[in-house]
């Protein structure tokens, strides 16, 4: 289908692009939390990669050929020799990755935090992985470059040298961030030459400037430097410099930041920046860019879908800068050109009847690296079945629980959850969930004497106030509220719901057979605000945004009873 699209388009594409149409809500173009994205043109195909964190698998790889319509095709860091997430930190994991090409290879550059302390100010060492065939979802071990940093960038120029491009600190102490790069060896990641600050940014030169994302282009005979900078709040930005080689001197684009929607808080679109951009076979160049939608006006309290990528077109100006999107703030319509309707967000229903079996849809993430399997599609044919654990949502380890990003603000999560716990530790349900801190859950658990009796547990953990530094945030750094309300029968099957709109989330259930349980009416335990899963503990990260989730925990204990989910269903727009 998108083969045939691609014909169909292209034509259309050169023809409109003098035109100026209205595209309406193009944007984001991969809904749902992904951050800091990377394009990629390798012939008529477009590559994206965004950031995980502490999810498994890692950098998810979506495809298009169009632009517009993206298919995931994958993840670069699928096995535990290249992710190897035990204990990591929420929002530590993998960050910002890089995507390119060179001579019949991918490459994918990323940085992966498995852990951090406030007293641990370096960075970790980043690194890249390669494949031949994107396709096959099969990438390299890890190469590790010598540098400490993140965000790294790869750049071959013409002469053949590679250049390794990444934010760094000066020193430990200072903790003043900087564009560092190197010459390294692309077989073994070694440093050629040693690291050099080439760039400190446009804005004042301390510890909050943050200059990072550093992309390095060779467009008619000039090379540019595109970064982000402002740190990853409203004052996030992109700017660019050219010079006359890979490190410089850098000349400023007088336009700066070319990318920039903080100066107007009003704006539907904020956060922009972590640009990367891509020419098109027909010439024309376009850009991708994280952005966030703040669901009240003046107020970013309601941001649970996190960082999200979009698209615009880029253009240059008679002195040869780029302008970003027509040099307008980057909104979810695009102006100035013709692109492809865009599908609107579909339903996303799996009945785990799917015949290639254990083959789970890539959609689904794990919370840091499964220790071993805990799901199977086939012990019980038509059922996601959990093995429970004894970790829960809140440990920092893997609990059995599996994630699906939300994708729209106003969605509706369902699932039916046939399950029998026999204690008060025995639970299972479903979750809307950010990280260890902040998830919102409502489960099915025991009875304390274990006659079979069940009840409804709903449990709101919201970060509590003024706490932190990042990553010393113990055991009250939460606050957790919690109801029981009984089910009437020890084995009928249990509908769980949760609905999201713009601030609000709501956790429901039903209880009955198969047969009659889409006719009894949902009974709603909690609703609550959203600022719950937007606001993180005090000076912790924000990088992530919201998911759904199905687990099932022995709180503490290992459990034997296994926890069977009929599907899965997500709908967009409620
Ligand atoms: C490109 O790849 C081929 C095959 O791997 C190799 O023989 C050749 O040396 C490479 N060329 C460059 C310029 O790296
Ligand atoms: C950095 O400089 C800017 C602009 O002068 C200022 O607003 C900000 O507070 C400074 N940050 C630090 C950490 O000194
Ligand atoms: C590159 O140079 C060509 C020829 O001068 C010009 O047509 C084209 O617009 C330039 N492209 C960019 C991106 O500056
Ligand atoms: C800021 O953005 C809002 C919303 O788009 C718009 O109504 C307003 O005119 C803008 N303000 C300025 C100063 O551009
Ligand atoms: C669970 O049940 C046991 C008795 O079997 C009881 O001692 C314990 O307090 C109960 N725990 C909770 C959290 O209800
Ligand atoms: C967290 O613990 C500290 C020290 O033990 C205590 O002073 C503080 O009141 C606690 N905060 C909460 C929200 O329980
Ligand atoms: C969101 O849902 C809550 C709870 O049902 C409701 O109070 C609120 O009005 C809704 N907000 C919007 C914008 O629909």
């Amino acid at each position: 289908m998108l083969q045939s699209h691609l014909r169909v388009f292209w034509p259309i594409f050169i023809l409109a692009s003098m035109t100026l149409a209205l595209t309406d809500s193009i944007n984001p173009i991969l809904p749902g939390w992904n951050p800091d994205p990377t394009i990629l043109r390798v012939g008529s195909d477009y590559f994206i990669a965004t950031s995980t964190f502490e999810y498994f698998p890692g950098h998810p790889i979506y495809h298009s050929t169009n632009l517009v319509d993206w298919e995931l095709i994958g993840h670069a860091l699928n096995k535990p020799s290249q992710l190897s997430l035990f204990g990591t930190p929420s929002d530590a994991g993998a960050w910002a990755p890089g995507l390119r090409y060179h001579n019949g290879t991918f490459y994918l550059t990323s940085t992966v935090r498995y852990v951090y302390t406030y007293e641990l100010r370096l960075f970790p060492r980043s690194f890249f992985v390669t494949t031949t065939d994107i396709f096959s979802n099969e990438w390299s071990d890890p190469v590790y470059f010598d540098a400490l940093g993140y965000d790294a960038d790869l750049f071959w120029d013409i002469n053949g040298d590679v250049y390794n491009t990444w934010s760094g600190i000066n020193n430990a102490i200072d903790k003043i961030y900087g564009i560092y790069q190197n010459k390294i060896d692309i077989t073994t990641g070694n440093s050629l030459t040693p690291a050099e600050l080439i760039f400190t940014g446009t804005l004042p030169d301390n510890s909050s400037a943050r200059p990072e994302g550093p992309h390095i282009y060779l467009i008619n005979s000039t090379y540019y430097l595109l970064i982000a900078e402002g740190g990853s709040g409203p004052a996030h930005q992109s700017t660019i410099q050219r010079g006359p080689s890979p490190s410089g001197p850098w000349e400023n684009n007088p336009a700066n930041p070319i990318l920039f929607n903080g100066a107007n808080l009003s704006l539907p679109v904020q956060y922009t920046g972590h640009a990367d951009i891509v020419q098109a076979p027909s010439g024309e160049w376009w850009g991708v860019a994280l952005g966030v939608r703040p669901q009240t006006e003046g107020d970013f309290d309601h941001i649970q879908l996190g960082r999200e990528t979009f698209l615009f077109p880029v253009t240059f100006d008679s002195d040869g800068w780029p302008v970003f999107n027509h040099g307008l703030p980057l909104s979810t319509e695009i102006t100035g050109v013709e692109l492809p309707d865009k599908a609107h967000l579909s339903t996303f229903y799996d009945d785990f009847s799917s015949s290639s079996s254990s083959i789970f849809d890539n959609s689904y993430y794990f919370l840091r690296t499964p220790y071993k399997p805990f799901h199977s599609l086939t012990t019980r044919p038509g059922f996601l079945r959990l093995l429970g654990n004894a970790y829960a949502l809140g440990d920092r380890d893997s609990p059995a629980l599996i994630l699906r990003k939300q994708t729209s603000y106003a969605e509706r999560f369902e699932t039916v959850l046939d399950f029998m716990p026999n204690s008060n530790l025995t639970e299972a349900g479903a979750t809307v969930f950010y990280g260890d801190f902040a998830h919102n859950d409502i489960g099915v658990m025991g009875g304390a004497n274990g006659g079979g009796e069940r009840f409804i547990v709903t449990r709101l953990i919201r970060p509590a106030e003024q706490v932190g530094p990042w990553a010393l945030t113990t055991t009250n750094s939460t606050v957790t509220t919690i109801t029981y309300t009984p089910l009437s029968t020890k084995s009928d099957p249990v509908k769980l719901v949760i609905v999201g709109n713009s601030t609000s989330y709501s956790l429901g259930f039903s209880e009955g057979t198969y047969t009659d349980l889409d006719a009894v009416e949902i009974t709603y335990t909690a609703t609550f605000d959203s600022v719950s899963m937007s606001v993180m503990p005090v000076n912790d990260f924000f990088f992530k945004g919201a998911s759904f989730g199905v687990y099932n925990t022995g709180n503490g204990r290992p459990s034997l009873t296994p926890a069977d989910f009929k599907y899965w269903k997500q709908v967009p727009g409620g």
